[in-house]
């Protein structure tokens, strides 16, 4: 029997087509998300949803849909956008995509390292503005990973793969935070697992790759951004809650950090008028971590298997714990 599916953006890829030739499939048509009322008009009787980060699902989409749905497979790595407590109690599963989106991730969180420690943005600007004067020696001088100190902040998938790549590429110190030892990590990158202040602390550039949770929102605070070296570069290519900009505005204006590197903010999209967006030592990037064709048609072949698997009541390809 063919089930009713909601997708909420069109995605990359041939997979949205095998959900098509199974059930009855609606696409949100346009290239902006759906508002919040608009989700829930569309949500009504479906079994399943394939939704974006950037849309809440909590209990209200929940309950809109109806008591049939039976999963909500994201289309991301991360899922805080998801209530998990409200999909346990409605007998709802969630999927999400991860392992497909490591090594992209990975890639631009090195992308934003070398980018903020050598100023890249600063120097772009430059020339796009017509301010390209006399070669000076000591113009836009930045700082080098070679041989320093990484600290990244989670050492889950995408943490590792970014340990790997300073590691291996820049030969450098790697500390880290994680819940549990990884005796793999230590030997093989030769990693030393610390608390996060001594990471903060002794790390010459911090890259976090925690998943946002209420234990890690705002995790980088103020108190947190006062015990990073002054020559520090700070990375963030997780979500932008862990991050309190309030404060980081603040550390870069003071010359308390070197700059800062960030795939994510709060709120996304961040507006142009945001104190952060002006500030030359801070750049931006709009939430692309996972925008390679690779990334994104390997994250459309799980959604669309977690929904499969989710409305024939199968366990999912990559099933998110409900605890
Ligand atoms: C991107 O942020 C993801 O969670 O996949
Ligand atoms: C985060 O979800 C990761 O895979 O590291």
């Amino acid at each position: 029997t063919r089930s009713r599916i909601f997708v909420t953006r069109k995605i990359p890829g041939a997979a949205l087509d095998r959900l098509r030739e199974a059930h009855d499939v609606s696409i949100w048509p346009d290239e902006l998300p759906p508002t919040p009322e608009q989700l829930l008009e569309n949500v009504a009787g479906c079994d399943g949803l394939l939704t974006m980060l950037s849309d809440r699902i909590d209990e209200t989409v929940i309950k809109a849909a109806g008591p049939q749905l039976k999963v909500v497979s994201n289309y991301a790595v991360g899922f805080n956008n998801i209530d998990l407590k409200a999909a346990r109690e409605h007998g709802v599963c969630v999927g999400n995509t991860p392992d497909v989106l490591t090594g992209a991730t990975a890639d631009l969180a090195v992308t934003l390292l070398l980018a903020a420690a050598r100023r890249v943005e600063e120097g772009a600007a430059e020339v796009r503005e017509g301010r390209w004067g006399a070669w000076k020696p000591s113009a836009l001088l930045g700082v080098e990973p070679e041989g320093k100190t990484v600290g990244v902040v989670g050492m889950g998938r995408i943490g590792k793969a970014f340990a790997e790549r300073m590691v291996r590429g820049w030969n450098m110190k790697l500390l880290y935070t994680s819940r549990s030892d990884q005796a793999d990590v230590d030997e093989s990158l030769r990693g030393r697992r610390v608390d996060l202040d001594e990471l903060l602390a002794e790390s010459d550039f911090v890259s976090i790759h925690v998943a946002l949770t209420d234990d890690t929102r705002n995790l980088i605070d103020a108190a947190a951004l006062s015990k990073m070296k002054s020559t520090a570069v700070l990375v963030n290519t997780a979500r932008g809650e862990i991050i309190d900009q309030d404060a980081l505005v603040d550390a870069i204006k003071g010359g308390r950090i070197f700059a800062a590197g960030l795939d994510v903010t709060t709120p996304e999209p961040l507006p142009p008028s945001h104190p952060l967006v002006g500030l030359p030592r801070v750049i931006i990037l709009p939430h692309i971590g996972s925008a390679t064709d690779t990334s994104r048609c390997g994250m459309a072949e799980i959604a669309v298997d977690n929904v499969l698997a989710g409305v024939a009541g199968r366990p999912l390809r990559c099933e998110v714990p409900l605890g």
